[in-house]
């Protein structure tokens, strides 16, 4: 069902397009702006010789060809990893694989090596050079381990692209986003105007209500949060909190969305979701 008259909500890709091609590789997040996204999600670690790298888990086991912790390699150790094969069968030049469709040609290997955040801000910034607008929600992950590091050294990233403040006539291009609300504090603490979002897996007590932790502005609230307690979604709001939910990839789980009114949907699958709102 598509829905043409609804109020806008934002399509984020979740680690790119990553039904379609790796996550969190320049393939998937290349694919989602191809798709037509409104924005990109990327989760963030720091590597041994502080780089911040996007990746979702703690090792690169699931996602490359190596194993062993982030924070034990070095972005070298990394950069000599393929981010790909898992998805493509083993040789990004072989069609052969578990997640191979007969159509979808694999990713140029270039693509599929590991991103650095500064790569992606790159790409972000070509991007929205070329006139047309993506913007990026930035999820930090295992911050309390890294005592401010990885907030100190994302806003380093982002002054550097001129990112750290939002322009004063619009949206910010970015936007934080952590489970943690003391990550989300550091990133106030230095950076007040830059958004972000309390990213929520169950409601805790002291969120019932609607109130998120002093200064955030925007709730990010799983979709089984929603599936489970509609009427969160209007506390939230009567709150003046944005909603922003994840991972909706299923049509009734976006159905459900629009119905609510959220604000934005965090999604595997871009293009689908763009085109059951009738945007594509
Ligand atoms: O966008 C928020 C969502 O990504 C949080 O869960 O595990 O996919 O990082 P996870
Ligand atoms: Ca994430």
């Amino acid at each position: 069902m598509t829905h043409a008259r609804q109020p806008h909500i934002q399509v984020v890709a979740h680690r790119g397009a990553s039904e379609d091609a790796p996550e969190h590789t320049l393939a998937a997040y290349k694919k989602a702006v191809e798709d037509g996204a409104d924005a990109l999600e990327c989760d963030v670690r720091l590597t041994a010789d502080g780089h911040l790298v996007c990746v979702h888990d703690r090792r690169v086991n699931r996602t490359s060809n190596g194993r062993g912790a982030v924070s034990a390699l070095e972005l070298a150790d990394l950069a000599a990893l393929d981010f790909g094969s898992w998805r493509y069968g083993g040789d990004p030049g072989d069609t052969e694989g578990p997640d191979w469709d007969e159509g979808q040609d694999p990713a140029d290997p270039r693509d599929t090596s590991v991103l650095t955040l500064e790569r992606l801000l790159e790409l972000v910034a070509e991007n929205n050079a070329s006139g047309r607008r993506v913007q990026l929600a930035i999820e930090t992950k295992h911050p309390t381990r890294w005592a401010g590091q990885v907030e100190e050294r994302l806003l380093h990233l982002l002054k550097r692209f001129g990112l750290d403040t939002p322009p004063a006539d619009g949206p910010s291009p970015v936007r934080v986003m952590s489970f943690s609300a003391r990550s989300l504090h550091r990133v106030r603490a230095a950076s007040p105007t830059l958004p972000t979002v309390y990213l929520m897996q169950f409601v805790s007590p002291r969120h019932r209500d609607g109130r998120l932790p002093e200064g955030v502005r925007i709730a990010g609230p799983g979709i089984r949060i929603l599936r489970n307690h509609p009427g969160y979604v209007a506390k939230l709001k009567r709150a003046g909190h944005q909603v922003h939910v994840w991972t909706v990839n299923e049509p009734a789980d976006v159905e459900l969305c629009v119905r609510l009114g959220v604000d934005a949907i965090i999604t595997n699958r871009p293009k689908q979701v763009l085109s059951q709102l009738g945007r594509a």
